[in-house]
């Protein structure tokens, strides 16, 4: 279908394929949606193909059912602890004389910030130019058409383990749909969760999902930061059924239904049963025993955001405070719990600029998916990634991606290849 963009949002706990329609108001229209309980992942990353491409091709039959257009690519969202993100910074002479800077010197000044040494068994996921300066001008967005002797840039490079997107990779395509790009999954979410003024005066998002807590910070307009924290929602659940010792399936039901992260918000006369383990039938449990548990736990996840703020540098330069996403910030008390810890501005971030079928996906844990989607209207073709535009014409998928992106960033390893 011409002009229809497809997100997939692989996450530890649900399946989230979206099929949206661009508005011509800026808006996506949502015309397709599939969510299933996810398989074969932990902590972000696929640990079993099988189980995670049948989840996956579930949840495009559910999408394409609804949309009635068969799906052929899409762009799948990524995370896990095997992210990292880097800053770096290009410089390139433009010569002497009535020069003007051309797209080309752009594209030859972000391939100059690219020369960073990355080990064998990982690749670059994105290369996002952050500002540019030109003959030592700084604060520069477009420096195409000015006269310069020299031009430098700033990018923001995210890098992952190669194996875990080839996993990825090819269970999307094992679901029968080629990837059109991999998305670092928070700066999906921030498509849609953040408003430019947050971003431009300087912003945490943090996704607290089921597996993983994905950071992205923003500042001056920009990605700045980007980390993924092993530590989120299955967290809470598990500790609850350690401590119960109650199975995995009755804590999340009891964390769903009865949780709080402050604990004196709960009364202390509430009581609730729950099923053990074995022949030990129900045992009755304080509400505020729970709200216990499940802080302690919230707080080293609010913690860890904090550690890492600290750790990107920006750490007092984010007037905007912290968005938080991600369906483990439905916890009662999660919000407020963060603003007590953090002493800044907190707030829950939903999916905004979408019609359609938007009410399925209105809750915090679907930002990345609509992320994705917007993603796309907004990034379609992201010039670092794709330098001339095109994208290598070879029979297998997943072998495409991969050298694509190998020729994209290491043109010369792959002209090795080649020959
Ligand atoms: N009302 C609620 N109270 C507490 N936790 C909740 C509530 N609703 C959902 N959650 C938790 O949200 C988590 C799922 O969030 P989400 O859908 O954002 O995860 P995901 O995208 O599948 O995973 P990830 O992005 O981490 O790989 C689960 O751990 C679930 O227990
Ligand atoms: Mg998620």
């Amino acid at each position: 279908m011409d002009g229809t963009i497809v997100g997939i949002d692989v996450g530890t706990t649900k399946v989230c394929t979206l099929i949206g329609e661009p508005d011509p108001d800026g808006s996506i229209r949502i015309v397709g949606l599939g969510i299933v309980p996810s398989a074969g992942l932990h902590k972000g990353i696929v640990v079993n193909v099988d189980d995670a491409t049948a989840a996956i091709a579930a949840s495009l039959e559910e999408a394409e059912k609804i949309s009635g257009h068969p799906i052929e690519r899409a762009y799948v969202a990524v995370t896990g602890d095997h992210i990292t993100s880097v800053n770096s910074r290009g410089t390139i002479p433009i010569g002497y004389g009535d020069h003007a800077i051309t797209t080309g010197d752009v594209t030859r000044a972000i391939e100059a910030a690219q020369t960073i040494a990355i080990p064998h068994n990982r690749r670059m996921v994105h290369v996002i130019p952050r500002t540019y300066i030109v003959d030592g001008q700084d604060g520069v967005r477009d420096p195409v058409g000015m006269q310069a002797f020299r031009l430098e840039v700033e990018v923001h490079i995210v890098t992952a383990a190669v194996a875990s997107l080839h996993n990825l990779v090819r269970c999307v395509e094992r679901a029968g749909v080629e990837v059109t790009d991999l998305v670092l999954q928070p700066m999906a979410a921030a498509e849609t969760a953040l408003s430019s003024a947050e971003r431009q005066m300087g912003v945490v998002l943090a996704d607290i999902g089921g597996g993983t807590t994905d950071i992205a910070i923003y500042h001056e307009g920009t990605i700045a930061h980007t980390a993924a924290l092993p530590v989120a929602g299955y967290q809470l659940t598990n500790d609850l059924a350690v401590v119960l010792r109650a199975p995995l399936e009755a804590a999340e039901m009891l964390k769903m239904r009865y949780g709080h992260a402050i604990p004196s918000r709960v009364d202390d006369t509430d009581r609730v049963d729950v099923a053990g383990f074995g022949d030990g039938g129900l045992q009755t449990v304080p509400r505020r025993y729970i709200a216990q548990v499940l802080e302690a736990r919230t707080r080293e996840v609010i913690h860890l955001i904090s550690q890492e703020t600290k750790r990107s540098g920006y750490d007092g330069l984010l007037p905007a405070g912290v968005v938080l996403c991600g369906g483990s910030t439905e916890l009662p008390g999660l919000k407020e719990l963060a603003r007590h810890m953090l002493d800044t501005p907190v707030r829950v971030g939903t999916p905004q600029e979408m019609r359609g079928l938007s009410d399925a996906v209105s809750r915090p844990a679907y930002a990345t998916s609509v992320g994705l989607l917007l993603w796309g209207m907004h990034h379609g073709a992201d010039v670092a990634i794709h330098p001339n535009g095109r994208r290598p014409a070879t029979a297998n998928v997943l072998g495409r991606f991969m050298g694509w992106v190998t020729r994209a960033f290491f043109p010369q390893r792959a002209e090795d290849h080649r020959s």
